[in-house]
């Protein structure tokens, strides 16, 4: 696990509840969802896998997919399934909001 952050504050979040973090000299997009009152934290590539665009311009939907900005594929951000059926993987890392900080599950 690498340390993201002491809060996730740090990782100013965007308006669409988008970040991109450097992790690595690796590129990642974390995204803060809203469960009711509690806040979820996902990570997945910076790059979408069909023509790169940037994830972190993307929004997510009610069912807690991300949608690339570009052409509006949707993956899962729990496993990086291509919902929408286009056939593409996007990569995800968990992330965990713990006490001492958050931190991503990168190897
Ligand atoms: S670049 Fe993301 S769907 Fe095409």
């Amino acid at each position: 696990m690498i340390k993201l952050a002491e809060h996730p504050n740090e990782l100013n979040f965007a308006s669409n509840g988008m970040a991109e973090v450097t992790v690595n000299g690796k590129k990642i997009c974390v995204a803060r969802v809203m469960e009711g009152s509690e806040t979820r934290l996902f990570a997945c590539a910076a790059a979408c896998p069909h023509a790169g665009a940037r994830m972190a311009k993307g929004t997510v939907d009610g069912l807690g997919n991300i949608v690339c900005p570009l052409h509006r594929y949707k993956f899962s951000l729990t496993n990086g399934r291509n919902v929408s059926g286009e056939g593409y993987h996007l990569k995800t890392w968990k992330v965990e909001w713990r006490e001492d900080g958050v931190f991503i599950d990168l190897p």
